[in-house]
């Protein structure tokens, strides 16, 4: 058996796309964990959502022999939306590898995830990959490197994650760097961080783990200390990177926990697993609250209790969403979604459609928002029909994010001009070479309205993006209402800022007015904040006959004629006095 001071305990940290799960397979093959055939069928196992859209999310981490050390390499998932896991696993780390593309430089995520790796004290190591690209500017990267995140130059590596060159040396300097799990502040207890878990049909809730202190063995009752629930271990192993049994995992070591538990929101990441029931919990350990809320319905609504079965099993397996039932007059029952972001809201919207074959109508994102009574409470809701009514709002407070954006220099008027346009306050700006770093403290709501869609565009694609949410601040916040005929729609209300609602109000107002269909009555569309009426349009009475045009003639052609206008009004919704399409209501909801 390998002592402790064998053991490495790592990450690899990079920006999207910089080559993460290149480098990892590169190291695999070298130590000889998986085979090349077998490599590509554990490929195979990742979910085809995440290969598709070339995004790792989650993959187990893998346990890996290596000239006498055990090397454990736990995998981090390189979006915003999921920084929380990031945090925990790289606190079940002793170092990282920061690997920046030698084509890319250094990119919002970069930074942010070298600071967070610093913040927990790991040992980092600075590698440059993709050198085997041509248009690949070494010398620029590493003059980066050496000047913003303060490294000797000669301290950084060099790697080809696809033709393996360099990585050999990148192995040893693992081992020579980076230390193996800390023995000196040792307690009597047992303790293992949480870092990550999954859900398996036949074994249950697993819990991938880092032991801290003491042992954990097959067979052991065991404690869950922030959510004071028990648990017992059916079986105890590695990853290897299939899960291979040992019995036991004793301290510094990184494996899985089979439990008994059938529910995941039991093991919560960041939570500590203790064979005792009274010792001081590991650090570090938060809920995860959603951040938004997306409503989805079933196109047709015979599926809702389908919808209802898929969430429940969808839960099983990503206890980081919640769901809640919701009725909407114009779309029907459905359930209301609090996820982690937008990326985690397309991916459980696609899981859905193509795991549980569904159809769905999302409808548009929004953001929790906080509101001040004038009797001094604070309500927590998340649409705009469930705000009080104005007389008792003394303050609404919205979700914002501290923005990290990084963009070439030549971008940076337009990226400032876009994140004004957006509500941002701009906080610091550094020069790094030829790019730009810019800090926003940004609205939450504006990052899910387009905000990243319009950086992109302004930057023609260069401007990254990372953000961390920053908490609440009282905005300049309305309830703007909709009113046809002269009712409010509930279903089309909204909490927009009042410094926008005037074009807000006029857009939605026109874009209604292409959608209604002429009727009987001549319609007034308005838009409106309380009793202040910002912008209106009518649409002028016609009544549509269609058999008009129609005389005399076939009696089965008027038939199929009256059948087809009877099935378009089965998809119009009852308004007050009027029927309003299915659309209409889309094309609102679906900004
Ligand atoms: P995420 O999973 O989104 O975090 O991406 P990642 O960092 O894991 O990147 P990945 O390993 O998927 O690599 C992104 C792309 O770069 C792929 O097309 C790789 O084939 C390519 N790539 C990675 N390393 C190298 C390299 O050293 N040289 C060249 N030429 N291409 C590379």
């Amino acid at each position: 058996m390998l002592s402790i001071k064998n053991i490495r305990n790592f990450a690899i940290i990079a920006h999207v796309d910089h080559g993460k799960s290149t480098l990892a397979d590169r190291m695999l093959e070298l130590t000889g964990t998986v085979s090349m055939r077998e490599m590509q069928d554990q490929m195979l196992d990742s979910n085809p959502i995440e290969r598709e859209r070339g995004i790792t999310i989650k993959l187990a981490p893998v346990r890996m022999i290596y000239k006498n050390f055990i090397l454990n390499l736990i995998d981090t998932p390189g979006h915003v939306d999921f920084s929380y896991e990031v945090n925990r696993s790289l606190a079940a780390c002793e170092g990282a590898i920061l690997l920046v593309d030698a084509t890319q430089g250094i990119q919002a995520q970069t930074l942010a995830h070298y600071h967070e790796a610093q913040k927990l004290g790991l040992t980092i190591i600075p590698v440059i990959n993709k050198i085997d690209i041509t248009t690949a500017d070494i010398s620029g990267t590493k003059k980066q490197i050496s000047e913003i995140l303060d490294f000797d130059l000669d301290s950084i590596l060099l790697v080809s994650a696809k033709t393996g060159s360099g990585v050999p040396e990148l192995l040893e300097e693992i081992i020579k760097k980076i230390p193996p799990p800390n023995t000196e502040y040792r307690t009597p207890n047992t303790r293992a961080l949480i870092f990550n878990s999954n859900f398996d049909s036949h074994l249950g809730v697993i819990a991938w783990i880092r032991v801290v202190d003491g042992q954990i063995k097959t067979g052991d009752k065991l404690f869950l200390l922030a959510t004071q629930s028990s648990a017992s271990a059916i079986e105890v192993g590695v990853f290897g990177p299939a899960k291979s049994p040992t019995g036991i995992l004793s301290e510094g070591e990184v494996g899985y926990v089979v439990t008994n538990l059938k529910d995941i929101s039991q093991i919560q990441i960041g939570d500590t697993l203790s064979t005792q029931s009274s010792v001081p919990a590991l650090p570090g350990y938060h809920p995860l609250n959603p951040v938004v809320f997306i409503s989805f319905y079933p196109t047709d609504g015979a599926e809702i209790s389908a919808l209802r079965d898929a969430l429940s099993k969808l839960r099983l397996e990503d206890s980081s969403f919640s769901y809640t039932p919701e009725f909407s007059p114009a779309l029907g029952n459905g359930f209301r979604l609090g996820l982690l972001g937008l990326l985690h809201a397309d991916i459980v919207e696609e899981r859905l459609e193509r795991e549980f074959g569904l159809s769905l109508i999302a409808a548009a994102p929004s953001v929790s928002y906080q509101v001040l009574t004038t009797d001094s409470k604070v309500q927590t809701i998340s649409k705009a029909v469930d705000l009080p009514d104005p007389s008792q709002i003394k303050e609404i407070r919205e979700p914002v994010i501290q923005a990290d954006i990084f963009t070439p220099q030549d971008f940076v008027g337009p990226v400032m001009q876009t994140c004004q346009h957006h509500r941002g306050t701009l906080s610091n700006m550094f020069y790094l070479g030829n790019i730009v770093q810019l800090q926003y403290s940004l609205p939450l709501s504006e990052l899910i309205h387009g905000f990243y869609d319009s950086l992109k565009s302004v930057s023609q694609g260069f401007a990254t993006l990372n953000y961390e949410l920053a908490g609440f601040q009282a905005g300049d916040l309305v309830k703007l209402d909709i009113l046809i005929a002269g009712e409010i729609v509930d279903a089309l209300s909204q909490i927009v800022p009042r410094s926008q609602s005037p074009y807000i109000a006029r857009d939605l107002v026109e874009r209604l007015k292409e959608i209604i269909p002429r009727s009987q009555y001549e319609i007034a569309i308005q838009a409106a904040i309380g009793s202040h009426v910002l912008a209106r349009a009518d649409i002028k009475a016609f009544r549509k006959d269609v058999l008009a045009k129609m005389s005399g003639g076939d009696q089965t052609r008027k038939d199929k004629l009256l059948k087809k206008q009877k099935k378009g009004k089965s998809r119009m919704k009852r308004v007050g006095k009027i029927d309003l399409p299915q659309e209409a209501f889309l094309s609102i909801l679906k900004i």
